[in-house]
């Protein structure tokens, strides 16, 4: 038998939400969705190392990331150890940290999900995808998406998923300074009427073929608007990226993070360019 790694990367790809469908509250306190989930280019790397402890080290634009016990990567490496039999096993888990913290756009998740895989092999656990997918969800509700790597149509709270397969677009991404939570997000979609976007089937349809100008048209969110209404920038954002010629903008999750379809990556810069404090991503990246 090989001996196992002493030390695992993983990169933990941010995601956007091409429509987030919000079909109403649930009983416990979630909501039922539907959204596509497509993953980007852009990636955090969680590197995990054999430790006498289990600890968290979040370097680069760290900003606003929980480093004790609410930081999703270390709830995740619990959960594993336990379901793995080994409830003392140490490691040290390193962040590189690029994707906005808070801003809907999965960082957390990511981070929770890359912990995983590469727990998952540090400690020769052997656990199935199935099993991670378990554990993932009672992480966090985008968790499984995540732990997919691939585009998904994720349904329920977030657990029920189908790969589809979207070609490749480029898109420009826009995050804030300032973090939105997701609970607030949705209790805000509640106060303000609960309104639920149209059949996503034409949207799925223009994604799968890739055309980008169908596409544009087509993006959604439903807890766009109400946190729009609570933050104005995002409608600013949105409003820009349209006038400077994007066939298609929409916030992002729970936001704030507005992201816009680029026909091509020449117009891609040219929209990045156009919308300060912005930046080119391609979705889905072409190793998973
Ligand atoms: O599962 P997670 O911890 O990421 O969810 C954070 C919060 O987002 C939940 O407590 C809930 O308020 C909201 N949420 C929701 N419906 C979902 C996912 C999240 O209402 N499907």
């Amino acid at each position: 038998m090989s001996p196992s790694p002493r030390s695992v990367t993983r990169a933990a790809h941010a995601k956007i939400n091409v429509f987030l469908r919000v079909l109403g509250a649930r009983a416990d306190g979630y909501h039922e969705l539907e959204s596509l989930v497509l993953p980007l280019s852009l990636a955090d790397d969680v590197t995990v190392t054999e430790a006498a402890r289990l600890a968290v080290d979040v370097h680069g634009d760290a900003k606003d990331v929980p480093a004790g016990g609410m930081n999703l990567a270390l709830v995740a490496a619990l959960a594993l150890a336990e379901t793995c039999g080994e409830p003392r096993r140490g490691a040290d888990i390193a962040i590189a940290k690029r994707i906005p913290v808070a801003a809907g756009m999965g960082g957390g998740s990511a981070d929770a999900a890359a912990a995983l895989h590469a727990l998952n092999e540090l400690w020769g656990c052997g656990l199935d995808r199935e099993t991670l997918m378990t554990i993932g969800e009672r992480v966090g509700s985008d968790v499984p998406a995540m732990l997919a790597g691939e585009p998904v149509l994720m349904r329920g709270r977030g657990e029920r998923l189908t790969p589809v397969r979207v070609a490749t677009t480029w898109w420009v991404v826009r995050p804030f300074g300032f973090p939105t939570r997701s609970p607030d997000a949705y209790r805000w979609w509640d106060e303000d009427g609960a309104v639920s976007g149209p059949d996503p089937g034409a949207l799925i349809a223009a994604a799968e073929v890739g055309n980008v100008e169908l596409l544009g048209h087509a993006l959604y969110n439903d807890l766009e608007a109400p946190v729009a209404r609570r933050h104005p920038e995002v409608a600013d954002a949105k409003a820009a990226f349209l006038d400077a010629g994007a066939p298609g903008a929409v916030m992002s999750g729970s936001g704030p993070t507005v992201v816009a379809l680029a026909r091509h990556l020449g117009q891609a810069d040219r929209l990045a360019e156009a919308v300060p404090g912005s930046f080119v991503v391609s979705g889905p990246p072409g190793v998973a």
